[in-house]
């Protein structure tokens, strides 16, 4: 526990959680924004980072594009800046009730950022502390595939509250992500649990589940042992509704996809309340005797 403690807590956010996978494509922007949206859906105040600053998906995802030559080489200004006084802050981007922010936001979509050593840990905190998200209780930040950067600098300096693992049926894809599940655990991130993506098509027609992908039955603990957030089908709507900025759980409210997003919020905000509950059980209730009644707590 002391290793959490010694990590930065970002003042005014009250749950820091990150999506991630060890595999690409799998649908971490998907379910990031749509976990997002739901949980603002239900009332609460979100912000979502876009933490893959050469893939951002989230700004075509939210309906930003921006047109630029795709040639013209993009340097990240990259600065220290902790302190930033919050007239100074970037504004985050405000849309379907969350506060947004990508790097996408200020480069062409087909330009591609010059790749520097050591740039995207420093530039995720750049975004943590140089953008006005106000207050929060939740913040969601998009992760790249892999276990590298900016995982690490956030694993080891940021107090997360909790990872969420993204993973498709397929083996391949259930070894990657066990790899991000081993990864977090031990920069002793807590794993909320799994969302399994592209599980099942919903036929429109007849509407039967057919497995598109073959499910896997090669145990993997460290999966098989999380809670399962969600199953999420396989709907070619979420492909058009993303790609035009439209998050499915807006645009079709009551389709199988977005009905299997609110079921993941719900059950991200009752892992998040039990594991709060958890810590407040671990306090101390009553106060060791000590002289004069003075107590110092050591956390
Ligand atoms: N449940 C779904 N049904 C249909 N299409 C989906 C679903 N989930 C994601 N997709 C589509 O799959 C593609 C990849 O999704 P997404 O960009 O969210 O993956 P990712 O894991 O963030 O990828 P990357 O590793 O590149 O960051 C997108 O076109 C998205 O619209
Ligand atoms: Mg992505």
């Amino acid at each position: 526990m002391s290793h959490q403690l010694r990590r930065e807590q970002l003042e005014h956010i009250g749950a820091v959680i990150v999506v991630g996978s060890g595999k690409g494509g799998v649908g971490k922007s998907t379910v990031s924004v749509n976990l997002a949206v739901s949980l603002a859906r239900q009332g609460a105040r979100v912000g979502l980072l876009d933490g893959d600053a050469y893939g951002p998906s989230i700004p075509m995802m939210v309906g930003v594009r921006k047109r630029a030559d795709a040639k013209a080489e993009v340097i990240l200004p990259l600065a220290e800046r902790k302190d930033l006084a919050v007239e100074k802050k970037i504004p985050p981007l405000q849309r379907y009730g969350i506060k947004i922010m990508s790097v996408g936001f200020f480069i062409g979509e087909e330009q591609a950022v010059a790749p520097i050593a050591d740039a995207l840990g420093m530039l995720i905190r750049q975004l943590l502390y140089s953008v006005n998200w106000g207050e929060l209780d939740y913040l969601i930040i998009d992760l790249p595939p892999g276990t590298s950067e900016p995982q690490a600098t956030l694993c080891r300096e940021i107090a997360l509250t909790g990872a969420i693992v993204v993973t498709t049926p397929q083996e391949i894809a259930r070894v990657d992500t066990a790899k991000a599940v081993t990864m977090f655990q031990r920069a002793h991130v807590p794993v909320l649990g799994v969302v399994q993506n592209m599980d099942g098509f919903v036929c429109p027609h007849c509407g039967q589940t057919a497995a598109i992908f073959p499910e896997s039955h090669e145990r993997r603990q460290q999966l098989d042992e999380l809670p399962l957030l969600g199953r999420i089908p396989l709907d070619p709507a979420a492909v058009t509704n993303g790609d035009k900025g439209y998050p499915i759980v807006v645009s079709l409210v009551d389709s199988p996809v977005a009905v299997a997003f609110e079921h993941v919020a719900a059950q991200v905000v009752q892992q998040i309340a039990a594991r709060n509950a958890q810590a407040s059980e671990q306090q101390p209730t009553t106060l060791p005797d000590k002289e004069e009644g003075h107590y110092e707590r050591e956390d």
